[in-house]
């Protein structure tokens, strides 16, 4: 049983998320979408709200739930939910700049492999940061994040 975790702050997620987790969902017997709190963060979206966003919109993939992960190490949350793998997706070689130490120290720790999946090039300039300040500035974000999101955007905006 290949079951690997695939965490994030997700605020919110977008396609380019949606895409790497679909991806990962079909190569792995079991995925967990494990949604991060660092409360020394602000937000966009609450916890409570990004958890049912990514609950809303993957629910039809095989294989994949979704989990709160807390506040502590993320090879503390793949150990408690019997994970050996993580899955990250590389938009780009920031992106793996950024990632190669965690990678390291996540296997040093506890011997938790990160497998990175090369994000689809129509979505490799997608990032949370970018689609929140476009959102925030008045643009139509609608054709980059699932419908979850736009609601909540409605809801908060009345
Ligand atoms: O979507 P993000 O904000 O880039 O997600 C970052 C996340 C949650 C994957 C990363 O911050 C993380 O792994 N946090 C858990 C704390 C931890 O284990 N830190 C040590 C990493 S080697």
């Amino acid at each position: 049983m290949r079951r690997a975790v695939c965490p994030g702050s997700f605020d919110p997620i977008h396609n380019g998320h949606l895409e790497v987790i679909a991806r990962a969902a079909s190569l792995f017997d079991e995925v967990i979408v494990a949604v991060s709190t660092n409360y020394a963060k602000k937000y966009r979206f609450s916890l409570e709200e990004r958890l049912e966003i990514a609950s809303e919109t993957l629910t039809s993939l095989r294989g994949v739930s979704v989990r709160p992960m807390g506040e502590g190490l993320l090879v503390q949350f793949c150990r408690e939910h019997g994970a050996n793998l993580i899955v990250k997706g590389l938009r780009s070689s920031a992106d793996f700049e950024y990632e190669l130490p965690m990678a390291a120290m996540n296997r040093q720790l506890a011997g938790v492999e990160t497998v990175f999946i090369p994000a689809e090039a129509s979505y490799s300039h997608l990032s949370s940061t970018l689609l929140k300040e476009v959102s925030a500035l008045g643009g139509d974000i609608s054709p980059f994040v699932p419908k979850a999101v736009m609601k909540r955007l409605r809801t908060s905006a009345e």
